[in-house]
C-alpha cells in the first residue's frame, strides 16, 4: 500500500517552481442519493480504495501523460481554478475508467490535493466540481469530488449539497460493496444528464417524485445504517433503483437485467445503477460471505471495495 500521507508533503510549483509534487485521490461508490445532489438534496457516497496518483512539475504548457481519455482537458481546467501555472503531469490510477466509480473526480482531486495540500477539503471539491462542469459542459453536481476529498475510511458521508455540512456515517464490515460493469460505458458528455437536470430543476412531476422520494430514501438509509439492518438497506437501494428507472429514466434495459439478476442472489441484500445512469455501473450490497457465489452467478465483471480516506483527510 502506498503511503497517501505524501501528498501533504506536497510542493506547490507555483510559489517554488522545478519542484515536484504528487497527489492521490480514491475513486467513490454512491450508496444512495443519486440524482439530488444539484438540486441540494442529501447523498452518502464513501470514497474507496481505488486511487489515481498524479505527478507533476512546472512547464510551459499543460500536457499529460495518461491513459485516461480527455485527462488533459481535466488536469487544465483544475489547474486553472486553483490558479497555478501550466504543469507537466504523469498519471497513474487503479480507478477503470468508465466504471462508475468517477475516475474523472479522483483525477481531478488527485492534481488538487498534489497543487494545494494545504486547501479546505470543500474549497477543493468546489473547485475540482467547477473544473469538470467547464472541462466537459455537463453540470455536474459536487457529490463525486466531495467523496474524493473527504470521505472517511469505514464510513460513508453524508453530505448536505445545500448547506455542504456532512457527516461521517460507520459502515459495516459485513456488508461488501460490489460495483459490477454493465457493458454500457459512456462519457456523460453524450447523455442527457443536462436535461434531466433542467427537467428536475423545471419542476417535472415525475422528475420530482424521484428527488423527493430519494430523499426520503436517504435518510432512511442511514436509519437502517445505524440499526444494522442490512435488509432495510438493501430495499432502499432497490427502491431507489425504481424510482431511477421509472421517473428519472436514467437506465436502460441491460441495466435492468443486471440489477433484477443481482437481486436474485443469495446474500445480496439490493442492487441499484449507480452514478449518473445512461449505463455505467451498478452497485450491489452483499453480504461479505457471499462474495465469491455472487462474483460467479452475476455474469457480469465485478469488483468489491471497501471505504476509504479521502485526499483531504487529515492524518494525525
Ligand atoms: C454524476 C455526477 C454527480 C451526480 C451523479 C448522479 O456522478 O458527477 O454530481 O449528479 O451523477 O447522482
Amino acid at each position: 500500500m502506498r503511503e497517501p500521507r505524501t501528498q501533504r508533503q506536497s510542493c506547490v510549483p507555483s510559489e517554488r517552481p522545478g519542484i515536484k509534487w504528487h497527489g492521490r485521490a480514491p475513486g467513490r461508490v454512491n450508496l444512495i442519493g443519486e440524482h439530488v445532489d444539484y438540486l441540494g438534496g442529501v447523498v452518502l457516497p464513501a470514497a474507496v480504495d481505488r486511487y489515481t496518483d498524479v505527478w507533476g512539475h512546472r512547464a510551459g504548457e499543460w500536457s499529460i501523460d495518461s491513459e485516461i481519455q480527455g485527462g488533459l482537458s481535466y488536469v487544465r481546467a483544475v489547474g486553472e481554478e486553483l490558479g497555478v501555472e501550466p504543469q507537466s503531469v504523469r498519471v497513474s490510477s487503479d480507478v477503470p475508467p468508465g466504471s462508475g466509480i468517477s475516475s474523472s473526480a479522483a483525477l481531478l482531486v488527485a492534481v488538487a490535493a498534489g497543487l494545494r495540500p494545504e486547501m479546505d477539503g470543500r474549497d477543493a471539491a468546489l473547485a475540482c466540481q467547477r473544473a469538470e462542469q467547464k472541462a466537459t459542459g455537463v453540470q455536474v453536481g459536487v457529490m463525486d469530488q466531495f467523496a474524493s476529498a473527504l470521505g472517511r475510511r469505514g464510513h460513508a458521508l453524508l453530505i448536505d449539497c445545500a448547506t455542504l455540512d456532512y457527516k461521517a456515517v460507520p459502515f459495516p464490515d459485513q456488508v461488501a460493496i460490489g460495483v459490477i460493469d454493465s457493458g454500457q460505458h459512456r462519457s456523460l458528455a453524450n447523455t442527457p444528464y443536462n436535461d434531466r437536470r433542467r427537467e428536475a430543476e423545471a419542476g417535472d412531476p415525475k422528475r420530482r417524485r424521484h428527488v423527493d422520494s430519494e430523499i426520503v430514501r436517504v435518510h432512511g438509509f442511514v436509519d437502517a445504517l445505524h440499526a444494522y439492518d442490512f435488509d432495510r438497506m438493501g430495499r432502499l437501494i432497490t427502491e431507489s433503483h425504481q424510482s431511477l428507472r421509472d421517473d428519472f429514466e436514467v437506465s436502460t434495459p441491460a441495466v435492468d437485467a443486471i440489477v433484477a439478476r443481482a437481486w436474485s442472489l443469495a446474500g445480496c441484500y439490493g442492487a441499484r445503477i449507480m452514478g449518473a445512469g445512461f449505463g455505467g455501473s451498478i452497485l450491489a450490497l452483499v453480504d461479505r460471505e457471499h462474495i465469491p457465489s455472487f462474483t460467479t452467478s452475476i455474469g457480469r465483471p465485478v469488483f468489491f471495495c471497501t471505504t476509504a480516506d479521502g485526499a483531504y483527510v487529515r492524518k494525525q
